[in-house]
């Protein structure tokens, strides 16, 4: 597409994926690092980084649906996932899950109205030892209970002012 064609969303993609075309990995940097400064993959990366990179619109969105770290809507600015696989649930997991809804008054796969703070649900974040496990933002944090997750939450906000 010709850049003087594009729209202002387009051209901002465009600059972003270009840094990363004939890299290893090259799309999926280019998409991590989207949704890492808009907090989501607006409709038109897949226009653009088909382009870019010289594929078909089906096979950038075949990427971005088979991760299902990318998303296409603007998502809570500190995500706090949960894992809900065996080792963690076997150690408190479940309940871990329900303190945590509660505290933020949010369902799993839920966003909250000021778009501060989303949960997901994850299956196993490599953490088995030290489960329960989460995630807050992009930190890890093992042996995980209220207290150290809403620390996290609060410190990854503080980093995110
Ligand atoms: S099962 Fe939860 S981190 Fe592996």
């Amino acid at each position: 597409m010709p850049e003087n064609k594009m729209t202002a969303v387009e051209s901002k993609l465009a600059s972003v994926m270009q840094k990363f075309v004939g890299k290893t990995g090259g799309l999926i940097s280019a998409l991590r690092q989207v949704q890492d400064q808009i907090g989501y993959l607006p409709q038109e990366a897949v226009s653009v980084g088909a382009d870019a990179f010289n594929l078909s619109r089906a096979e950038v969105k075949g990427v971005i649906s088979f991760y299902s770290d990318f998303h296409g809507a603007p998502k809570g600015r500190t995500v706090v996932r949960l894992c809900a696989a065996e080792a963690c649930q076997a150690v408190g997991g479940r309940e871990l899950q329900a303190g945590v809804e509660k505290k933020y008054a949010l369902k799993m796969g839920e966003t909250s109205a000021s778009k501060d703070i989303a949960l997901e649900r994850v299956f196993c974040l490599g953490l088995c030892s030290c489960a329960p496990a989460a995630m807050v933002g992009d930190r890890l944090v093992g042996r995980a209970d209220l207290e150290r997750i809403a620390t996290a939450v609060e410190s990854h906000a503080e980093e995110r002012k």
